[in-house]
């Protein structure tokens, strides 16, 4: 199985720019562009949230006008800081799963041979993620429910300290009772988030944590406390996650710039003397 997962595109209304200088329309259609034209063809692609940069309706809009023109796979969505969940619910709802819970955008996916879960971190008005008694209840139960299949854990905050203070202030803040549900279903064999903007990997429980990359901006790499955080133009990109049953899971980080190449590795023999 192929899972891609894009994140953080932050798309704005037709002809604006995040923080007014990133181009996010054009950089998610450019992502979108590299996922529809890569063999082989994603099962499932997966967006892990800030799908918008304000949660305006003229947003979301847009990101799904750039979705039906570009990808034909399933589409599943789950909000970040940055969206607003009620827009979302109304503006997406035609995507699967959205709307399947009557309050969160929160859902499992059943019919790829890995089992998806995906989670809904936003607290409004916030820009750290949370999970309540109830939501780690559904988890729990819903997990429960497949506990051979393996799984894969969607969400937008990450649920482990990665050392950049400015974004672990506004990580996962109910981590302690998110790892001893993970740590109850060995089922779940790597969890999947956004928000840092960075290719960041870590571990809740047994379970790998995988932070993908911003189809846009990046955010600076930076261990100072001092530090409030600031973005640049590294390379954008997203993540292909390969599933095989007897390799499990398999993560691939793929840029979307253009770059010099491809150039063939030489082997005819005046090649060391050259
Ligand atoms: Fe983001
Ligand atoms: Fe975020």
């Amino acid at each position: 199985m192929l899972i891609c997962q894009l994140t953080d595109l932050h798309v704005r209304p037709i002809g604006a720019a995040a923080n007014r200088v990133s181009e996010t329309n054009m950089l998610t259609e450019r992502a979108f562009r590299v996922v529809a034209g890569f063999t082989p063809q994603p099962d499932v692609v997966v967006i892990t949230g800030d799908l918008t940069e304000c949660g305006l309706p003229a947003e979301y809009e847009n990101l799904a006008a750039m979705l039906r023109r570009a990808l034909t796979m399933p589409v599943y969505v789950i909000p970040g800081n940055h969206d607003q969940r009620d827009t979302l619910r109304i503006q997406l709802a035609h995507l699967p799963g959205v709307t399947r819970d009557p309050q969160f955008v929160q859902y499992a996916v059943e019919d790829q041979p890995v089992r998806l879960i995906m989670l809904d971190t936003l607290v409004p008005g916030a820009n750290h993620g949370e999970l309540s008694a109830a939501q780690l209840e559904w988890l729990d139960r819903t997990l429960a429910a497949q506990p051979s299949k393996p799984t894969l854990v969607a969400m937008h905050h990450p649920p482990f300290a990665t050392g950049i203070p400015h974004m672990d202030r506004i990580a996962l803040l109910t981590t302690e009772a998110f790892r001893s549900v993970i740590a109850r279903h060995r089922q779940v064999e790597r969890i999947i988030c956004g928000h840092h903007h960075r290719a960041i990997v870590g571990q809740c429980a047994h379970a790998i944590v995988s932070i993908s990359p911003s189809v846009a901006h990046q955010v600076e790499l930076t261990f100072d406390p001092d530090d409030t955080g600031a973005f640049n133009f590294e390379p954008p990109a997203f993540q292909l996650h390969t599933w095989h049953d007897r390799n499990g899971f398999v993560s691939h980080t793929v840029y979307t710039d253009r770059y010099p190449g491809p150039f063939p590795f030489l082997t005819d023999p005046y090649y060391a003397g050259a």
